[in-house]
């Protein structure tokens, strides 16, 4: 260790997995306890570089800096020299990011990579590695040296890296932890894990996302710690100016990502991860589920009663009890005698079926998949050679190494009956994995890990993320490329390239409520834009309002799905009384007029990265108070939702960012930038629309693709400036649209005091049906006098509620309302 470092400045950072009560009991000399021996990085002493890449060392152990773009630079510390293998689950294949040039330069006490935003520095003296922007400001530095713990008496190794903290900087990210949105004052755990019933602060939960955004004087960046062990972060919590986070094993290596805009750094998390692909437009319709629906006669009758009382909803799922005796991939005889009928039957009224799929495979020697299983070694061993067997559903189970790329495949070809039976999304659950009695996995179970093997410490974290990648490879393959629906419970960095989430097992109380719309915006902003909580709660009973208020949330949350535990009463948009029910059709009802802009909104998040979901932090980061805001957020770039999560609740103070809003309910005109008292009546909820904005509306169909869309309607929303909107359209279901079939229509709206100007352009090349737009224009603070579209003089009509309205053909290029 190098002379000028004394190892006490350091010594009290981080202290493994003891919580904070327990750090204290270190410090009483009473208890004795012992302080862990930890190691530091020393001198640097000489560098080589190789490409992109520069590897300092202090004689023993190497550090690997290496530019992957102009915005993100990759750390990596090898205590012994050696770099373990460069592999990574989070991290896109197809990864194509390079610098577009960097340099590197040595003064007497550092060394510096710079590119054209950011500057990495090395100091020779400590190894203090820091990063700052291309004016010299610091944004994330080294509070300590990278260090390690190689204990036998600690059970293993961990690795460390500890920066400084400034007195305002505020955290976001890490995934699905049920806190408020900035985390600074916490300590979180990641280790999968199934918390039925979990509650607010409660740690670790089913997913693990180990990428946290850093905000301090309105500049942010971000920290993307790549390591499946358990990982731990801590943001300030231990000491007020410091963050640390670690792992229990593997690399120490972490992507810093520049911003200096939340949304850029969220964007290049993207760049590094991968986003959604586009989901079918089914799937962001409204669906309903339970615990379970069975027999067949009661899937039935709740289909009908969606039609009959003309709620919308495009599916319907079915929980374990559809199986035969809870065996993967079968199905249950004497409650569903023949499901490619029922099925086929519920398609034709427009529903699509959702089956649940768990890892467990029932250990019973007549049933074809565990035969198989077992015949080819696809099941997980423990270090003894023996299976690893534990008890979930269908009892004694043995489970999948969906770490071998044989397994995946294997696993993908057993949907083929349920394909074939016409089931269209799949729900895969229980994959942290979750064991009953014992948790999970014990930590010796060998996992193939791509042929790089790791035991169970190191698989543990993406075990489900490789379930629902084998799940969304073999439905891909078997549905003929069209586009797969997958929902999972457990995830790690990058599994929105295969699935959309769900919160798991929350609770119908008021305080649930709040902690979705909270997990919701951090998924959003974590990559796994596509989330979603039990509506209404999974166990306990909700009350009508309750039940109301979620579903109008729901209608913003990018996956909207009622689902709720087997020993809970109904739960279905009816079973609340005749008042919820209108209440809950009427927002179901928005969430379809909605489809085209949610389906344009996630677009944006596959092509251009964006997060479906946006904290007010994330939109105007640069207003200190912003950061602590929690409970409006943006849903796209047009649209501010503020749930309402208190009973009885008359009114609520929402801060709508700069600009003019409108409400949507009526159209008032709100000015942006501050804080206003909105009232929220039952059937209404803060829900506002930039000006400036185009909004596309399908009419309300009972199911996607209910009707033609002959004429597409346009909102078009007036305001002082210029402003860009685009609708986005395709087949809905396949993946032409990654060979340019699609069609992504810009806007360009230009409001002035006395005219309104909307020019188009489009991308793509696909052609919807329609060839007509039902213009309604918002907010325009002039009387109409001329409207002119590319020379022809149109004129203002009237619709059955008498609103005014004006045809336009959809090649038009130019509009002028004057
Ligand atoms: C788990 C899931 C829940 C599901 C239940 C039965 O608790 O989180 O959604 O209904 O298992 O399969």
């Amino acid at each position: 260790m190098a002379e000028s470092i004394k190892k006490e400045d350091f010594a009290t950072d981080l202290l493994g997995e003891e919580s904070l009560d327990n750090i204290h009991h270190v410090n009483n000399p009473v208890l004795d306890v012992p302080t862990i021996e930890k190691k530091y990085l020393g001198k640097v002493v000489s560098y080589v570089k190789d490409q992109s890449a520069f590897i300092f060392t202090d004689g023993k152990a190497s550090v690997e800096i290496k530019v992957f773009s102009d915005e993100i630079i990759r750390v990596r510390l090898a205590p012994q020299g050696t770099f373990l293998d460069d592999f990574s689950y989070a991290i896109k294949k197809d990864l194509d990011l390079r610098p577009t040039s960097f340099s590197f330069d040595e003064t007497v006490d550092t060394y510096c990579i710079r590119t054209s935003v950011a500057v990495c520095k090395i100091q020779k003296e400590n190894f203090l590695v820091s990063f700052e922007d291309a004016e010299g400001a610091v944004i994330n530095a080294d509070r300590a040296p990278m260090h390690w713990e190689e204990s036998p008496d600690f059970g293993g190794y961990y690795v460390y890296c500890t920066k400084e903290t400034q007195a305002d900087e505020a955290f976001f990210g890490l995934g699905d932890k049920s806190t408020n949105l900035n985390l600074r004052g916490r300590r979180f755990r990641n280790w999968n894990s199934d918390t039925y019933g979990f509650g607010f602060n409660q740690d670790p939960l089913y997913k693990t996302i180990p990428f946290y955004i850093g905000v301090s004087s309105g500049h942010a960046y971000g920290i993307f710690f790549d390591n499946t062990f358990k990982t731990f972060f801590d943001f300030a919590a231990e000491k007020n100016d410091r963050t640390s986070y670690w792992s229990e094993g593997g690399e120490m290596q972490y992507y810093y990502i520049h911003g200096p805009l939340m949304m850029d750094v969220v964007k290049r998390y993207h760049e590094l991860t991968g986003t959604h692909y586009m989901p079918p437009l089914w799937a962001i319709g409204y669906h309903q589920c339970r615990w379970s629906y069975y027999p067949e006669a009661n899937v039935r009758e709740v289909a009908q009663q969606f039609r009959k009382r003309e709620i919308p909803c495009d599916a319907i799922y079915l929980d374990i009890d559809y199986m035969d005796g809870y065996r993967c991939f079968t199905w249950n005889k004497r409650y569903f005698p023949d499901p490619k009928k029922m099925i086929s039957d519920l398609a034709a009224n427009g529903f699509k079926t959702v089956v649940m799929i768990d890892p467990g495979i029932k250990v019973d020697e007549d049933y074809w998949v565990f035969k198989e299983g077992k015949e080819n070694k696809y099941f997980c061993r423990r270090g003894d050679d023996y299976f690893m067997e534990g008890y979930v559903w269908p009892g004694r189970c043995q489970f999948p190494d969906y770490t071998n790329p044989k397994v995946r495949d294997w696993w993908g070809t057993l949907y083929k009956g349920l394909v074939d039976d016409g089931v269209a999304g799949v729900w895969n659950d229980m994959n942290e994995p979750a064991v009953f009695g014992r948790g999970t996995f014990p930590d010796d179970v060998r996992h193939y890990f791509e042929g790089l093997r790791g035991s169970h410490r190191k698989a543990h974290n993406i075990y489900g993320m490789q379930m629902v990648r084998s799940t969304y490879d073999g439905l891909k393959k078997l549905q003929r490329n069209k586009r797969p629906f997958t929902i999972t419970r457990a995830a790690y960095a990058g599994t929105q390239r295969y699935s959309s989430v769900w919160t798991g097992d929350n609770i119908a109380t008021w305080e649930h409520l709040r902690i979705g719309l909270l997990q919701l915006q951090r998924l959003s902003v974590s990559g796994l834009s596509f989330c979603g909580t039990d509506i209404g709660g999974f166990t306990g009973e909700p009350n009508g309002e309750l039940y109301t208020r979620w579903m109008q949330f729901g209608v913003f949350s990018p996956f909207m799905r009622v689902h709720s535990a087997g020993d809970t009463r109904d739960r279905e948009p009816w079973s609340f009384g005749p008042e919820w029910e209108a209440i809950c059709k009427k927002f179901i009802e928005i969430r379809y007029k909605l489809l085209p802009y949610i389906y344009t909104v996630f677009w944006r998040q596959h092509k251009y990265k964006e997060p479906i979901l946006r904290p007010i932090s994330l939109l105007e980061q640069h207003k200190p108070e912003n950061l602590q805001r929690e409970e409006e957020f943006g849903f796209g770039h047009h649209i501010l939702v503020s749930p309402v999560i208190h009973p009885g609740q008359q009114s609520k103070i929402v801060y709508l960012p700069e600009g003019t809003w409108y409400y949507y309910f009526d159209h008032t005109k709100y000015l942006g930038g501050q804080e206003h008292q909105i009232d929220t009546p039952l059937d209404k909820m803060p829900v506002f629309v930039r000006g400036g904005s185009v909004i596309p509306e399908y009419p309300v169909m009972q199911y996607t693709g209910e009707k033609n869309i002959d004429t597409l309607q346009l909102n078009v929303y007036w305001a002082e400036g210029r402003y860009d909107s685009e609708v986005y359209l395709d087949y809905g279901d396949t993946f032409a649209y990654e060979q340019s079939v699609y069609s992504e229509k810009h806007f360009i709206v230009e409001g002035k005091q006395d005219s309104l100007t909307v020019v188009q352009y489009q991308e793509g090349m696909y052609n919807e049906r329609f060839d007509t737009y039902k213009m309604y224009l918002v907010g325009v603070p002039f009387t109409i006098s001329r409207i002119d579209a590319d020379g022809s003089i149109l004129t203002m009509n009237t619709d059955d509620q008498g609103q005014s309205y004006v045809s336009v053909e959809k090649e038009f290029r130019k509009l002028t309302i004057i």
